[in-house]
């Protein structure tokens, strides 16, 4: 198991094939991907391959992290940083039954943190559908500036920045 960074209540480790199971049941909550642009995957198997060729560690140094709660190593989720047309965007994505604790709001910022103190980055971006009240809810506590509004998968939606202005 590989930590990459730890917060109160949570750790955060990058993927396991065994996690594919999780992104399975994730992608298959209507609500759970609402509002991101996803598709369910057709099947368990493809949700595995997903997993097995996950390369954003390899490429980048950095990804999408698997989201564990401390006391019971639960996998509740997932959030971490990605690559993306020049931009390193945040992301989150938690099983229904976990929303609602402050979890992704603890994980996004250890993912911040780690962003810009260890991989020395200069700033982060999130990008939101405007309906998605609780992911702008994340942006904002976690200190990010609205920039535009503009559309995104065909959705209205708005981008957010963070600066890092201590390097
Ligand atoms: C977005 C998501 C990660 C939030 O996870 P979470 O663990 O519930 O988030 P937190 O508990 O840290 O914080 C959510 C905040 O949004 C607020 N919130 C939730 N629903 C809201 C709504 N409809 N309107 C306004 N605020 C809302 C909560 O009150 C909370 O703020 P508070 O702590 O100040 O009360 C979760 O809902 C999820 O997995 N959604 C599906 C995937 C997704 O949409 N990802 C983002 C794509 S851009």
């Amino acid at each position: 198991m590989k930590i990459i960074l730890e917060t109160a209540r949570l750790y955060l480790r990058e993927f396991e094939p065994s996690d594919g199971v999780h992104f399975y049941h994730l992608n298959n909550d209507e609500e759970v991907i609402k509002h991101t642009g996803n598709k369910p995957f057709k099947s368990l198997k493809e949700a595995m391959v997903f997993i097995e060729n996950y390369s954003d560690y390899k490429q980048n140094g950095f990804g999408r992290w698997a989201v564990c709660l401390k006391k019971t190593n639960e996998f509740l989720g997932w959030c971490g940083l990605k690559l993306e047309n020049n931009e390193i965007d945040l992301g989150y994505r938690f099983y229904k039954k976990h929303w609602g604790k402050g979890y992704a709001t603890e994980a996004s910022l250890g993912c911040i943190n780690y962003g810009f103190s260890t991989l020395k980055l200069k700033k982060i971006i999130g990008r939101s559908h405007i309906k998605n009240e609780a992911s702008i809810c994340i942006l904002k506590k976690c200190n990010f500036k609205f920039k535009k509004k503009y559309v995104y998968d065909n959705q209205p939606a708005v981008l957010y920045a963070l600066i890092n202005d201590t390097n």
